[in-house]
């Protein structure tokens, strides 16, 4: 969903970072064979999340909702060089179209892939994260948070996406079983009240929060 009237939208992104070839082709491929391709970040958030990954310069990186692949390539670009990105999909038939990519970028040895269930995977890496990107079911969002705050350095950052739902988070009325609207609801009072992050909702796309771990 764009939020802005089309013509400002238009000229936000030719007046942003051009999208990377090799993300270009990902993309294409994306819409051509995979379901949902809406799921994709897309070109804009691609290099908001590339730019801001390069601001935050993260040691480690963890993705929870990798889908094909892109944004764990839009945020890799900011990496330091002895990092390493997790990213975690329970949908295994993704799983050899986002090695393809990631072996095609110059990351590939960089990027582990985890198959399964976020909430039974987030527990067994051990390691301390920078940045950490929120992007799979919405209905968890306040689980993955409570499970990778203590795996985050301080000054670290956890992005969410998705968190304005379309606006429909704004509702007056919400439907007892649209279970994704009333959890990001209580997400995003949740991450704004927390006395250990410091959140902006920045009205991006369908919304992008940036929570920063004192
Ligand atoms: C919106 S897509 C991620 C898009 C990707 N981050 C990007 O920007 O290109 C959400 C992904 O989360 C995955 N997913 C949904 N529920 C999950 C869960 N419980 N555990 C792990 N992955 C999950 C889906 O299979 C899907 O590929």
């Amino acid at each position: 969903m764009h939020f802005l009237p089309e013509k400002i939208d238009e000229y936000v992104v030719a007046h942003s970072q051009e999208e990377p070839t090799l993300l270009q082709e990902l993309n294409t491929e994306t819409w051509q064979t995979v379901l949902n391709p809406r799921m994709l970040s897309g070109a804009y958030q691609g290099r908001l999340l590339s730019m801001l990954s390069k601001l935050i310069r993260p040691k480690n990186i963890l993705e929870i909702g990798t889908y094909t692949g892109y944004s764990a390539l839009c945020m890799i670009e900011g990496m330091q060089t002895d990092g390493e990105l997790h990213t975690i999909d329970k949908n295994e038939e993704l799983y050899d179209l986002q090695r393809k990519y990631f072996n095609k970028s110059s990351f590939g040895s960089k990027i582990h892939q985890h198959v399964g269930n976020a909430i039974d995977i987030i527990p067994t890496i051990s390691t301390k994260f920078d940045l950490v990107f929120i992007d799979a079911d919405k209905a968890n969002y306040a689980n993955y948070f409570d499970l990778v705050i203590d795996k985050m350095n301080a000054g670290g950052v956890i992005l969410s996406d998705n968190v304005l739902w379309s606006g429909k988070v704004t509702d007056e009325v919400i439907n007892e079983k649209d279970v994704d609207t009333k959890e990001l609801i209580v997400y995003n009072k949740k991450i704004n009240e927390d006395p250990r992050v410091e959140t902006v909702l920045l009205p991006v796309r369908d919304g992008l929060t940036i929570t920063r771990v004192k």
